[in-house]
């Protein structure tokens, strides 16, 4: 792959998918897991700040802008971690995967994003809101929690509904009785009092201006996708399961010609995978398998990458976003960005570039 930095200021006019990506300040772009949005006329992207050294996290998610998708400037951390001790959002806790939409009808930029509470690794498993009246920020931080609570998914059966499951009966995992256990809906049921988990995220809004919030959950055995309140601060309630049991993390959304799309990977932590495609008619589903929509050398592992966002740009095009993890340094993560093409079926096919233009 290509280590050259094709972002040094004033001169870049390529993106180099897994190069060494600076801001127009010569500084090493740190905005993992990240998702870009679009307003009025700038692309703000929205990312987590790594530390150098170190997993937990330290400053909180950063914020960067450009009108070319190449020069980016660094416009600062729009959501600052806490100094108060047992706040949600306190240093040291992680923020992962934020992502921001604009709210026409407050006026408002939502940010969501997957938190787990200082000290207890995974466990917590929330999705945190924050908002501002500024693309940019700074962000103010409303709450954290689970999905829904109390609410069975649209999808689910009044048979698997009606189940009362005993889970010692279900300590070991991977069994095939577990398995099938996982497909009824065994999670969801456990966690219905205080709400579904949510990890792995990304955000979509729909043309008709409705929002979703799109998460790996129970235990990230099964996505689910949840419709978001008209402002985009709560979830309305509504939910569905996909994938019960496949083990799906990192998704993406797109549509197209009346199509959702969603690329997603497997669950292997930092390392690269063989990424999953599915698509529906509707957000609500029947959501469809097929193979994953990446071609030649390196696609079987996602090109060294996992997938974080989609951008949809003006004109029908789409950019795939994904992470190229560095565990021992998690800062320097890399980053892939690569054009979205379609077959004649629409299906998304996407092909390694050493460098492409935007052309923006
Ligand atoms: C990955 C996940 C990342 C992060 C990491 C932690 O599977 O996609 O967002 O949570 O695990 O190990």
């Amino acid at each position: 792959m290509n280590a050259q930095s094709a972002n040094s200021p004033g001169k870049g006019k390529d993106i180099v998918p897994g190069g060494v990506w600076n801001d127009v300040d010569g500084k090493y772009i740190n905005a993992h897991g990240g998702g870009v949005l679009h307003y009025n006329g700038k692309y703000y992207w929205f990312g987590e700040h790594r530390p150098d050294k170190g997993f937990s996290t330290q400053a909180g998610v950063t914020c960067y802008s450009s009108t070319d998708l190449c020069n980016w400037k660094y416009e600062g951390i729009s959501l600052a971690v806490s100094e108060e001790a047992g706040n949600d959002i306190e240093k040291g806790c992680i923020i992962e995967r934020p992502k921001v939409i604009y709210n026409e009808k407050t006026k408002t930029f939502v940010m969501w994003f997957h938190l787990e509470l200082k000290g207890k690794g995974y466990e917590a498993a929330r999705a945190g809101v924050a908002i501002s009246d500024t693309p940019a920020g700074p962000y103010r931080f409303l709450y954290s929690g689970r999905v829904a609570p109390g609410r069975y998914p649209q999808n689910m059966t009044t048979e698997e509904k009606a189940i009362v499951w005993n889970m010692d009966d279900y300590k070991e995992w991977w069994t095939p009785k577990w398995r099938e256990a996982v497909n009824k809906g065994l999670f969801v049921k456990r966690d219905l009092k205080d709400g579904q988990m949510s990890r792995d995220m990304t955000l979509f809004v729909d043309d008709d201006g409705k929002a979703y919030h799109v998460y790996s959950s129970e235990e990230n055995l099964t996505l689910q996708i949840a419709e978001l309140t008209d402002d985009y601060r709560k979830h309305s309630g509504k939910y569905i399961r996909i994938a019960p049991g496949g083990h799906n993390e990192a998704p993406a959304l797109l549509k197209r010609n009346g199509m959702y799309w969603m690329i997603t990977s497997g669950c292997t932590g930092w390392a690269p995978n063989e990424a999953r495609m599915f698509s529906a008619p509707s957000i609500w589903g029947p959501w469809t398998q097929h193979p994953h929509p990446f071609v030649g050398k390196g696609a079987e592992k996602t090109y060294g990458g996992q997938s974080t966002f989609i951008l949809s740009l003006p004109g029908d095009k789409f950019v795939f976003m994904a992470d190229i993890w560095k565990p021992d340094s998690l800062m320097y993560s890399r980053y892939i960005w690569l054009p979205i093409d379609f077959d004649e079926a629409g299906k998304p096919v996407i092909v390694w570039q050493d460098s492409w233009k935007p052309g923006l």
